[in-house]
């Protein structure tokens, strides 16, 4: 597995990258066509392709290829020019898969041989020669019978502790589905797929029926991530739209989004299997809720709640009698990948950001800690600063998203411990860097510094970050460039 921390090489190429010296140092420099987004201090970024038709998942294959699913056409394979730092250039881009209907999941099994993507109805497996990043047969469905409306990505992850183990998260077939009561339609819940045990002439598993369930009851959970030390499951669920409690309207700040636990792939069940309450319950962001809570003493952030209070179901039904969120994030955030570091210490989180709201807000890509031992959370349940620190996100008040501006999507881990984001609206694909004098920080389990962005109670962002994409400079990339560091008001 690769590191988090800069080898010596890399970071002399990165402080180059991010200095003055850069202009000469890195000649493949693509400047966005909008407002660039802002990196955190101690870190760098550049944009490296550009181009794509909606770039969703991504992942490094073991030829050193990288794998990006474009929602509508098919999965392509780019390897770099690599000058180090986040100096990269295309050097060869070839079509893998060509499929329109392919939209978001990609995985690849743990030998790295077979290549797993998904469309609305299944999972496909194909035999994979990473080093001619070449497709070795035909393609056939693992796992089948996921088709709805409307939230139809099928976010896949193959357990790197449970070899073998295929997380598939399948969302509902509306903004509020109350078909996702019933546990046998399969949807909005998380399963796992032993694929170690399915034969080649074996029909696919059937998402409803068969698997494990590591939960429902979770409206869309795109984003789904394994803690490297302990091998727990966590997920990030986008929560419902446009709601309103007892008649008043509640959508500016509520429901929270979600990071949801799910336990372990091991055989160990404890935690695992529970219904997290939608289309039900929500979890609170905002305390500020209209109406008089069943709940003795109201309710807290983190707790779940209901829209309507009466005989059946209530605050106190939610409490109750559904798995309550390990952390809430702000409403509309929308969260489409996790990802651990390899320490463990802490996990990125891509936030795709809302779509129809009059205050745009989200797109960014954040940290929450983890005791990297335990792989818990160190905030509570009730903290509204899940969030430690934004690493990329767009300045000032984000108003020329969600139409133009970087809207993250796919996280992956590259060669020297750089991460890889794929933004796709904008068609683009971004690498990240840590500079040489934060790197000793991936280990030490905090990124919270006194410049880095926090995410405060009342849902504002503050600090400083640096503007990325300066062509002043000619360079993207954190040391050298300007502070921006306005309010973000949500
Ligand atoms: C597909 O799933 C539904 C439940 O949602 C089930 O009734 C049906 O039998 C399944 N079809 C197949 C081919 O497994
Ligand atoms: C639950 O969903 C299954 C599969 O779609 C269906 O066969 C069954 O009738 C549903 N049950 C209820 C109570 O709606
Ligand atoms: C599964 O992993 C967890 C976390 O490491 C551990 O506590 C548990 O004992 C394991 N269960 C089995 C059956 O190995
Ligand atoms: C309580 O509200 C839920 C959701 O609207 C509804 O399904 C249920 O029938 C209601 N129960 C009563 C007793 O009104
Ligand atoms: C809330 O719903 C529960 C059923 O989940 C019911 O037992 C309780 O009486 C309800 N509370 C109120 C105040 O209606």
């Amino acid at each position: 597995m690769k590191s988090n921390v800069l080898s010596t090489a890399a970071v002399g190429a990165g402080l180059l990258a991010a200095g003055v010296a850069a202009q000469t140092a890195c000649a493949s420099v693509l400047v966005p066509s909008y407002s660039p987004p802002s990196v955190a201090p101690g870190w760098s970024a550049q944009l490296v392709v550009n181009g794509l038709k909606k770039p969703r998942s991504i992942q490094f294959d073991a030829g050193g290829g990288l794998l990006v699913v474009e929602s509508g056409k098919g999965i392509t394979r780019f390897t770099f020019k690599d000058n180090g730092g986040t100096c990269l250039a295309v050097d060869q881009a070839i079509t893998v898969v060509a499929d329109t209907t392919l939209n978001h999941g990609l995985a690849l099994a743990n030998d790295g041989k077979t290549l797993y993507a998904s469309n609305v109805e299944a999972v496909f497996a194909w035999a994979y020669d990473p080093a001619r990043g070449a497709l070795l047969g035909d393609r056939r469905a693992v796992v089948a019978n996921m088709s709805n409306n409307d939230l139809t990505t099928r976010t896949l992850l193959m357990s790197q502790a449970v070899p073998g183990q295929l997380v598939v998260s399948r969302g509902s077939a509306e903004n509020y589905d109350v078909d996702a009561l019933n546990k046998s339609s399969g949807l909005s819940q998380i399963r796992a797929f032993d694929l170690a045990r399915l034969l080649d002439t074996h029909p696919p598993y059937n998402f409803n029926a068969d698997g494990r369930v590591l939960g429902w009851g979770l409206r869309n959970s795109v984003g789904v991530g394994e803690h490297p030390k302990t091998g727990a499951i966590y997920s990030v669920e986008n929560s419902i739209d446009g709601v309103k409690r007892e008649g008043s309207d509640i959508d500016r700040s509520n429901p929270g989004e979600e990071l949801n636990y799910h336990g372990f792939l091991n055989g160990t069940t404890a935690g695992q299997g529970g219904n997290y309450g939608y289309p039900n319950c929500f979890a609170v962001w905002d305390t500020n809720l209209p109406g008089t809570s069943t709940v003795a003493g109201g309710l807290h952030v983190g707790d779940q709640f209901s829209l309507v209070q009466n005989a059946t179901l209530n605050d106190t039904t939610c409490a109750q009698q559904y798995v309550a969120p390990r952390l809430t994030l702000p409403a509309h955030f929308a969260p489409l990948d996790i990802l651990f570091g390899d320490d463990g210490a802490q996990a990125y989180v891509s936030f795709h950001g809302s779509f129809d709201k009059t205050n745009p807000q989200g797109y960014r890509v954040s940290t929450i800690d983890f005791d990297p031992q335990r792989g818990t959370p160190l905030e509570p349940p009730s903290s509204t600063r899940a969030l430690s620190r934004d690493i990329i996100s767009n300045p000032g008040q984000a108003a020329q998203c969600p139409a133009n501006c970087f809207r993250p999507v796919g996280l992956a881990w590259g060669p020297r411990g750089r991460l890889f984001v794929t933004s796709d609206t904008t068609g683009e694909i971004y690498v990240l860097s840590r500079d040489a004098s934060s790197s000793s920080s991936s280990s030490s389990g905090t990124t919270a510094t006194t410049s880095g962005s926090i995410v405060t109670a009342t849902g504002k962002a503050n600090g400083a970050a640096a503007a990325l994409g300066r062509p002043a400079l000619g360079v993207l990339g954190g040391v050298a460039a300007c502070v921006v560091g306005g309010l973000m008001v949500l």
